[in-house]
């Protein structure tokens, strides 16, 4: 077993654990762990996710460059459509994912960063797209994700040239929120905040947030106006809105 899932007070964390390869991926791995985030999904006792590597050194060396170098053409589609396939779990669970960057971030591992709702890195983080030192290209979503986080400037820079950047660049510029350490131990502290958060208010924030992603903006807009509306129909809009007017802690029911 490489992927490693614990789960403790609605907050699960999810451990990718491939030493020897600095937690590179390889097909069985990549496979565990989209199906691992598959379940998490779709589990309503799982407010939030954390992701992180195993051990001091690595959060993802990136996809295994060995397993890689053999692939023909139909396979590497097939390999890019897995990768995809975790990250878009990741991108649209309905419950908010968090990067617990501890250490090497490269490759598909700063992508897999890329596709949480929320990044930290660990002071001793590298982080970078280095592909394009091997010919090939980010095929984990890098070239989209990188853009719309960092913006298309810096996603170019990072792209093009395949340095890899340490934790104070990306802080800089917008590819973690934060640098702490131990990184894993403030990944959990926003996680336990946000499993204390409504699961219907914060599943659709992340919905909505998502749009820009695929609509054009007015769109965007429209739609959050119509379904604000609506969330006002559950039961916790109105506690946690008649909590603060009565200066009390709301209690959250998931409806
Ligand atoms: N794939 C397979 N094996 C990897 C790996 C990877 N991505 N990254 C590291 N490893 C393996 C090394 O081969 C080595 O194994 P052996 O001891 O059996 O040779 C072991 O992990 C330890 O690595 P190093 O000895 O290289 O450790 P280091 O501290 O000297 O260097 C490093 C660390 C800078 C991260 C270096 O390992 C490295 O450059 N790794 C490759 C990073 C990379 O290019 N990632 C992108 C992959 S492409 C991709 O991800 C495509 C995509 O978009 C989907």
């Amino acid at each position: 077993m490489t992927v490693v899932v614990t789960a403790e007070n609605g907050v699960a964390t999810v451990t990718i654990d491939r030493p020897e390869a600095l937690n590179a991926l390889d097909v069985s791995t990549l496979t565990e762990l989209r199906d691992r985030l598959g379940e998490l999904a779709d589990d309503a006792s799982v407010r939030a996710v954390v992701l992180t590597g195993a051990g001091e050194k690595a959060f993802v060396a990136g996809a295994d460059i060995k397993y890689m170098s053999g692939l023909d053409p139909e396979q590497a589609k097939g390999w890019g459509a897995l990768g995809h396939e975790a990250g878009r779990l990741l991108e649209t669970m309905p419950k908010p994912t968090i990067a617990a960057i501890n250490g090497f971030a490269l490759g598909g591992g700063c992508e897999l960063a890329l596709a949480c709702d929320i990044r930290y890195a660990s002071a001793r983080a590298k982080l970078g797209q280095p592909e394009i030192n091997l010919g090939i290209v980010p095929g984990w979503g890098g070239t989209q994700r990188l853009a719309r986080i960092c913006g298309l400037g810096a996603a170019k820079d990072l792209v093009f040239s395949g340095r890899t950047i340490d934790a104070e660049e990306a802080l800089r510029i917008g590819l973690v929120s934060a640098i702490a350490d131990p990184v894993l131990e403030r990944a959990h502290e926003t996680a336990r905040d946000l499993a204390g958060k409504s699961p219907v208010a914060l599943s659709l924030a992340k919905r909505l947030c998502n749009l820009t992603l695929g609509l054009d903006h007015a769109g965007g807009l429209e739609t959050e106006a119509n379904e604000f509306g609506d969330l006002f129909a559950s039961e916790d809009a109105k506690e946690g809105l008649t909590a603060f007017v009565e200066k009390r802690a709301p209690n959250f029911v998931g409806r």
